[in-house]
């Protein structure tokens, strides 16, 4: 059996959920219930950040201490993650007890790497990204040029990793392999690495809100390594050995593009250091934004996936934001473009092709689905051929994790089968039967029972995208949902039973009304 370890970021307590995050672990979600289906040992992991300056900041703020801050956040990305479906094996937090002995071993590993040394730091740090910025990154006036804010100048005694040295190796990596995807970020980090690596300080001697650094406890470990770290302490390193090489190196980290040099440069070159096999595939989409604005608390743009859920329902939600954009690119949400692809491709398409069929089976053949009796016409063709392709086509995509693709093939077999209910008629076939024609019969049986066969490939295969209305959807079929390792069997046309009595319910997804 082959096993599939995916990641999302771990994420700041300094924010509540949104939809940022959300789409993130929706997309690791899905490819989880996807190779679960496939029959993949899968290991899904998500979990929060929860050290560093800024929390402790932000925790004196509130008079509160940074670990009960950091638990009022930390159970509002659990509720988030429940209320949108999410199927995470482990969550893990980096202020968990494992976490932090885990994070106490591999530091102690690095500095004994020979790899380490102490050093003087001077620059500018932005305490809400937890990074250090060349003068030539910065905006005018000092301002961090990912969140528009002040950044500190900052001189210290640290200790350094010499990154520098992974030059040609983190080269190799990134421009020779398919480490990290799409294309675009490939080209990005090149440039990074074209301008030559710096080493970079990993403790911090001002900050007491993280992990102490092994041997010398005036300094805690940088937020960043500390936070990186998770993707080996959530599967066992240092306290699970059996676990973790069951696990790693991870098959995909998942994130958007904002943090890929930390991903894709510093951690590779941290787990070469300490002579762990690097993670298999960085995969970086891109950027939401909302009716053309950055999503932001303090300007009050934000998605808030609760509020949207309870709208539209989760499985809506899921399905609209892996559809609308592609995976990988920069996409604007308005809610009016949400409303009209829910109503169009979940409400219309998909829910009356339920309806309709699932009604004429109840009408033609009291509810029974018929055996199919007649030869393959064109028509046929035209519904059964895709189908036929389905599975390969969204294993072709789903090994690139083109997401929105996915979701592109099963939306036109959708179109496919509502044409197909044009072109066939099957009204037009029953007034024929009725009047004894025993062609007709024949043919009406064959059409319901092709689009009752493809209606069953399409809730199967929506379902880890859909995980409640895909199994709503079977069920009216009559159809039990499938456990994992069905995927093979499921996606083949055909294997429905005639004679499955079919069990009309109501509307999957209710027209949506502003
Ligand atoms: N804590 C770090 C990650 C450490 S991972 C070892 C961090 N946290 S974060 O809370 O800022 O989360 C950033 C991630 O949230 C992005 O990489 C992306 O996955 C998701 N997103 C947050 N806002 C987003 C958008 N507006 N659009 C798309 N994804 C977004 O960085």
């Amino acid at each position: 059996m082959a096993k599939f370890y995916i990641t999302t970021p771990i994420y700041y307590v300094n924010d509540v959920p949104h939809m940022g995050h959300a789409y993130t672990t929706i997309a690791a979600d899905v490819l989880a219930r996807y190779h679960r289906l496939m029959g993949d040992d899968v290991f899904f992991l998500t979990g929060t950040d929860e050290h560093g300056q800024n929390i402790e900041r932000v925790a004196a703020e509130k008079k509160i201490t940074p670990k009960e801050y950091c638990d009022t956040v930390v159970a509002q990305f659990r509720d988030a993650w429940r209320t949108l479906d999410i199927s995470n094996d482990y969550f893990v937090r980096t202020t968990d007890e494992r976490h932090i002995q885990a994070v106490s071993k591999f530091a102690a590993a690095l500095l004994a790497s020979g790899d380490v040394y102490r050093g003087q730091y001077k620059g500018w740090y932005c305490p809400r990204c937890e990074a250090f910025f060349q003068p030539e990154e910065l905006l005018p006036e000092h301002l961090c040029p990912i969140h528009k804010r002040d950044c500190e100048w900052t001189e210290e005694e640290n200790y350094f990793f010499a990154l520098s040295r992974y030059q040609d190796r983190l080269a190799h990596l990134v421009g020779e392999t398919d480490f990290v995807l799409p294309e675009t970020r490939r080209n990005e980090l090149l440039g990074v690495l074209r301008q030559g690596l710096q080493d970079f300080s990993i403790s911090r001697e001002r900050v007491h809100w993280g992990v102490p650094l092994p041997g010398d406890p005036k300094q805690v470990l940088y937020v960043w390594v500390d936070a990186l770290l998770n993707y080996i302490t959530a599967i066992g390193y240092g306290d699970d050995e059996r676990t973790f090489y069951r696990y790693w190196p991870a098959d995909v980290h998942l994130m958007a593009k904002e943090i890929i040099r930390f991903h894709c440069l510093y951690w590779p070159a941290m787990l070469m250091a300490v002579g762990l096999p690097v993670p298999k595939r960085v995969f970086a989409h891109g950027w939401l934004t909302k009716d053309g604005q950055k999503l932001s608390k303090t300007t009050g743009n934000v998605i808030d996936p609760f509020d949207l859920a309870r709208r539209f329902g989760s499985d809506a939600v899921r399905y609209y934001f892996l559809r609308e954009g592609a995976f990988g690119a920069d996409w604007d949400y308005t809610e009016s473009a949400f409303a009209r692809r829910y109503n169009a491709d979940l409400a219309n398409d998909l829910g009356n092709l339920l309806n309709r069929t699932v009604q004429m089976v109840v009408r033609y053949f009291d509810g029974a689905v018929p055996a199919p009796l007649d030869e393959t016409t064109q028509a046929d063709g035209q519904l059964l051929k895709p189908a036929e392709a389905l599975r390969s086509s969204l294993e072709r995509s789903l090994e690139a994790d083109a997401l929105q693709e996915v979701l592109i093939q099963l939306g036109s077999l959708v179109v496919e089968a509502n044409k197909y209910v044009q072109v066939t008629a099957p009204w037009e076939l029953a007034k024929a039967r009725k009047n004894g024609d025993e062609g007709a019969a024949r043919r009406l049986a064959t059409v319901l029972y092709n689009l009752m066969d493809v209606l069953r490939l399409l809730g199967y295969a929506f379902s880890p995208v859909i995980p409640r209305k895909g199994p709503e959807l079977l069920a009216q079929l009559g159809i039990e949902p499938s456990g994992p390792g069905s995927w093979n069997d499921q996606m083949r046309l055909g294997s429905y039973l005639p004679g499955t009595v079919v069990q009309p319910g109501g509307v999957l997804f209710p027209k949506y009304e502003a």
